[in-house]
């Protein structure tokens, strides 16, 4: 094998602590960049000589091109097997399934999540180790160090590979495997769901909509819905990928979905109303789930599949345990009490949990903003998460709104929103923060608009397992009357600061379940602006968007 050796100068690259680089198209086009930053991944691992790599993305603009340069720097490197998705595709939780099936070394998966794509869009890469989860800081710091004294870097003299064919090739010493991008995955689908069971639920005339979003999601739930469950052709819409996503926003929210929550209303009476309707984002990682008239808050979803998931076969023995991030509501600490399993609680960022699902002590995890996932993958996976919700809805024989319904007579309702204040002036942003971090001491006890304060803190998180200490997580307010708001700034924005505001009140009384959702939590939304004065500061009257 011919290898290039490329002079290059250092780049600003990943930030420790963040799952992934994520960057305009633009910049990841700038010569030398994109092969910077894998150079940089290459030089942070210790003996890959020989291993397999797992490569593949979501098939947003600048992936293929991406791809290419990959495998020839994955060449130079070493590597011995690389494993790559057809036609450049591999769902993010579909790369952990096969980095784990095929004991591979790592992964590089490519893509910005739910960013917009396309030429002025968003891309992003970042790298997962050998469990299938995301790097962990020691590696993304190691990483961050190299993209800053990077002085040259390894490409072997190879030409372009068709990605669109699926087969084994030779590259001078080197395996290249085009593989199907689903099977490992569906495969894994079909051992932890009862496929029977969901496939009658079909044929008895449920019918489901499926939002691929013009991303990769669309031939993973063809295959899995239409092909293997036989639902009837057409419940998976927008099922091709697309560079720039059809020119959507791929993430699946309430906003960016109101045609599919449209579907769902009952009124005026329709016959073409689903049954279900779900969607998941770019990366194929999220999920949100919609019944007849109801959203189903990422929060409520995560606490009603730890209270079902027994139902399904891959978790017939119970949950070891379950993991919510910080500013995802308290319904699933109601389940793991009951259920008298333990429930934590981690940063945000789905990184948090790979510990707690590698020893054992969470089956079930999941995040206020989409993300739901086990023990059976390292990432957060959204048809996972539409699969056990059918494997449930097909054993309890009730819709999705009578189940969630139900859960809240039994647990109570945690009401739950987050207002996202977005592309703010990063100094007012920090303001806030700062603001709130100084008066955290002199707050409980005290009275924020109609709310006494209880207490109140800046979260901290120690791993059970390594003992690692990430502090300054974001600013927790508990008010007397179990309401709570949390304050953190967005680790993923890219324009300017995001400042999110998570509110959240609890309502035992099933009289009290129906009512509308901001209006149920206006006492916590007016305490959270009188204690951070946040309106004032970044100087906006409302919020950019409310989930
Ligand atoms: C957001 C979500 C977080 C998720 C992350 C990556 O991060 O809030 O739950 O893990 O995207 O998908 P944030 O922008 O809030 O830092
Ligand atoms: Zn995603």
């Amino acid at each position: 094998m011919t290898i290039k050796i490329i002079s290059t100068a250092p780049i600003e690259g990943q930030k420790p602590g963040t799952s992934g680089l994520r960057k305009k198209v633009a910049i990841f086009r700038e010569p030398h960049y994109l092969e910077n930053f894998v150079q940089s991944i290459f030089n942070s691992l210790d003996g890959i000589e020989g291993t397999t790599l797992v490569i593949g993305g979501d098939g947003r603009f600048h992936n293929e091109a991406a791809i290419q340069t990959i495998i020839k720097m994955a060449a130079a490197a070493g590597f011995g097997r690389l494993l790559v998705g057809q036609g450049g595709l591999l769902s993010t939780p579909a790369a952990s399934a096969v980095i784990r099936k095929h004991y591979a070394f790592g992964g590089i998966i490519l893509s910005a999540s739910h960013n917009p794509g396309g030429v002025d869009g968003d891309f992003g890469i970042k790298y997962n180790v050998s469990n299938g989860g995301p790097a962990p800081e020691s590696v993304t710091s190691k990483i961050y160090e190299n993209t800053k004294t990077i002085r040259e870097y390894r490409i072997a003299d190879l030409p372009d590979v068709d990605l669109d064919q699926r087969g084994s090739f030779n590259l001078a010493g080197c395996s290249l495997h085009l593989i199907d991008p689903v099977e490992d995955y569906a495969e894994l689908m079909q051992s932890l769901f009862n496929f029977d069971k969901i496939s009658s639920l079909f044929s008895s005339g449920f019918r489901l909509r499926f939002d691929a979003m013009h991303a990769v999601t669309g031939p993973y739930a063809k295959r899995v819905f239409e092909q293997i469950l036989e639902a009837p052709t057409g419940t998976v819409i927008n099922g091709d990928p697309q560079p720039d996503f059809g020119g959507h926003h791929p993430d699946p929210n309430p906003v960016h979905c109101a045609e599919l929550v449209q579907a769902l209303i009952t009124t005026p009476l329709s016959s073409d109303i689903p049954d279900m309707a779900a969607a998941s984002d770019g990366d194929g990682d999220r999920n949100l789930i919609i019944g007849r008239d109801l959203v189903v808050s990422p929060s409520d979803s995560l606490a009603i599949l730890a209270a079902n998931a027994h139902l399904a076969p891959g978790y017939k023995d119970g949950l070891a345990g379950v993991a919510r991030s910080m500013p995802t509501s308290q319904a699933v600490d109601k389940v793991a009490e009951k259920l008298g399993i333990p429930c934590y609680e981690t940063p945000t960022g789905w990184k948090f949990f790979g510990n707690l699902l590698d020893a054992s002590k969470a089956t079930l995890c999941g995040e206020e903003s989409a993300g739901t996932g086990s023990n059976h993958v390292r990432e957060k996976d959204g048809l996972w998460a539409v699969l056990l919700w059918l494997n449930i809805l097909a054993e309890r024989q009730q819709s999705v709104t009578d189940i969630v319904k139900s859960h809240w007579t039994a647990f109570g309702r945690h009401f739950y929103s987050r207002h996202d204040y977005e592309a703010v002036e990063a100094a007012a942003a920090n303001d806030v923060m700062q603001h709130l971090r100084t008066e955290l001491p002199a707050l409980p006890g005290t009275r924020a608009g109609q709310l006494p304060i209880e207490r109140a803190d800046d979260f901290s998180y120690r791993d059970p397992i390594d003992g690692s200490v990430s502090a300054n997580q974001g600013i927790r307010i508990y008010y007397e009357n179990g309401a709570r708001s949390v304050f953190r700034l967005s680790g993923t924005g890219t324009e300017g600061a995001t400042l999110r505001v998570y509110l959240e009140s609890y309502e035992p009384d099933p009289t009290k379940h129906d009512q509308d959702l901001q209006q149920a939590l206006a006492a916590v939304i007016d305490a959270a602006d009188a204690v951070s004065q946040l309106k004032k500061k970044i100087g906006r009257a409302e919020p950019s968007v409310v989930s």
